[in-house]
């Protein structure tokens, strides 16, 4: 009978894959042995496989490439980064490495930035696109950047406002870009976004403020799908929507050339995970290019901010399995040495799914189990896959250890939960260690962050 965790593994996917593979019963992520990475560090441990990074921007950018050349699109693409998905140093730098423009949210950002321009990374020419609401702090900042000389720091008007806080004091000429408040999924809480300015004000703004201003320019037309960019309707008549409106106003303003379309490329959250990139670039082309040959209107520059897509699949964390507890003769506890809660909060926040997998003991039988963190919060656990209202792992042993790993995620995560900060019943921030390849195409770790102290945790808290 075949009821080991590698069969039941191998029956329900793709599995080998180019991605996970497993040796001698121990699982290993792109060729790099995890339980080597387990004995030299530890658990918890939030590892960021760099290469993966790399990878994806690639893949992006050639796809959108190919789409525009299959149909002859007369302007190009730019990849943008979307900060708010993972600060960290390795990943800005690494993002940076690849010529990548950068989007950003906050007043903070900018001086990241400005620390990545002091070391030679960033450079003056990159897009810079600011989003979201702009506080006093952030509109200094931006102007400074402006004043500096980084000529593409285009900042992206959220409401009609915020063109009077950047003009305010500053006498350089710039270039600015509107947000479009987006029409929310009809299953959402409210109609309409409530980032950006609503469409049937865009045309009129444009006309009676922005076009008689000498000192800026309207440069880019931005929009941003909350659910992502998806094969529905919904997503199909948003983007058409977004291109007709990018037409009318480019028929106003012939500075205009820029349509940032956002980010939202989804990641794989299961190891089933099926989604047509390529189509789904290409269509995005072809729509744009359909519906401006049709008006009469060049087509725009377009410009993308993947975040999730760009950082996600780079991250995992790894845990081991310090007890076992059965609660009724149903139920079995598997507790992990973390928490979900804080270590992953969007399993706790959005119920989001990653794909999860056994780092040891393949060869053994496998058992319904479920997850839990070590916080007395209830809410505190993990027992159910994409496709299953269930997780298995290896039987668990007296005196065997076994190992477990949450993959896909390196966005978002330590942004929410925050890195080293107050936790959840003062649980530390895990140990983070950077896996990244040599000239050679070996791999290697280093320890990015300890394990937090509970000195770093009172000092916080005033003790
Ligand atoms: C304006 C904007 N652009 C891009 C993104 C990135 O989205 P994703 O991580 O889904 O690619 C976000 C995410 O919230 C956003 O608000």
């Amino acid at each position: 009978m075949k009821n080991k965790y590698v069969d039941l593994i191998e029956q329900t996917f793709e599995f080998p894959n180019d991605e996970f593979t497993v040796v001698n019963n121990e699982l290993q992520w792109y060729g790099v042995p995890l339980m080597e990475v387990i004995k030299q560090y530890g658990t918890p441990l939030r590892i960021a496989y760099l290469p993966k990074i790399e990878m994806n921007i690639q893949r992006v950018r050639r796809m959108f490439n190919v789409a525009m050349a299959k149909v002859d699109y007369a302007a190009d693409y730019n990849y943008c980064y979307c900060t708010k998905s993972s600060h960290f140093s390795f990943v800005m730098e690494t993002v940076l490495k690849n010529e990548v423009n950068l989007e950003c949210s906050s007043a903070f950002d900018m001086n990241l930035l400005e620390a990545l321009y002091q070391s030679g990374r960033l450079k003056k020419d990159a897009f810079i696109l600011c989003n979201g609401f702009k506080r006093p702090q952030y509109v200094e900042n931006i102007q400074s950047f402006i004043d500096q000389g980084f000529i593409n720091t285009i900042p992206i008007l959220d409401n009609k406002f915020e063109l009077d806080a950047l003009l305010q004091g500053f006498d350089k000429k710039f270039q600015i870009g509107i947000r479009i408040a987006t029409e929310e999924e009809p299953k959402f809480d409210f109609y309409t976004s409530r980032l950006g300015v609503r469409y049937s004000d865009v045309v009129p703004y444009y006309k009676e403020v922005i076009k008689k201003n000498k000192q800026v320019k309207l440069k880019m037309l931005h929009f941003f799908i909350n659910t992502g960019i998806q094969d529905t309707l919904y997503y199909w008549n948003e983007l058409s929507k977004a291109v007709a409106l990018y037409c009318d106003l480019r028929q106003e303003c012939p500075d205009l050339d820029c349509l940032d379309i956002g980010g939202g490329f989804p990641i794989q959250s299961h190891l089933d995970f099926v989604y047509d990139y390529e189509y789904m670039a290409e269509e995005i082309v072809a729509q744009i290019k359909n519906i401006c040959q049709q008006r009469g209107v060049p087509e725009p520059r377009i410009f993308t901010e993947f975040g999730s897509y760009t950082v996600g699949e780079s991250g995992a964390m790894l845990y081991s399995i310090v007890n076992q507890k059965q609660q009724n003769d149903r139920e079995l506890w598997n507790m992990i040495d973390s928490s979900f809660m804080t270590t992953l909060p969007d399993t706790w926040a959005i119920d989001q799914r990653y794909p999860f997998l056994s780092i040891n003991n393949w060869d053994q039988e496998y058992e319904r189990v479920h997850l839990g963190g070590l916080t007395c919060d209830s809410q505190d656990y993990y027992n159910a896959e994409v496709h299953s209202n269930a997780i298995f792992l290896p039987k668990m042993e007296i005196g065997r250890e076994q190992y477990v790993g949450f993959f896909h995620c390196g966005a978002y995560q330590e942004a929410l939960s925050g890195f080293g900060g107050v936790q959840h019943c003062l649980l530390p921030a895990p140990k983070l260690v950077i896996i990244d390849r040599d000239e050679n195409n070996e791999w290697y770790t280093k320890l990015f962050a300890k394990e937090q102290s509970y000195k770093s945790m009172m000092k916080i808290l005033g003790y």
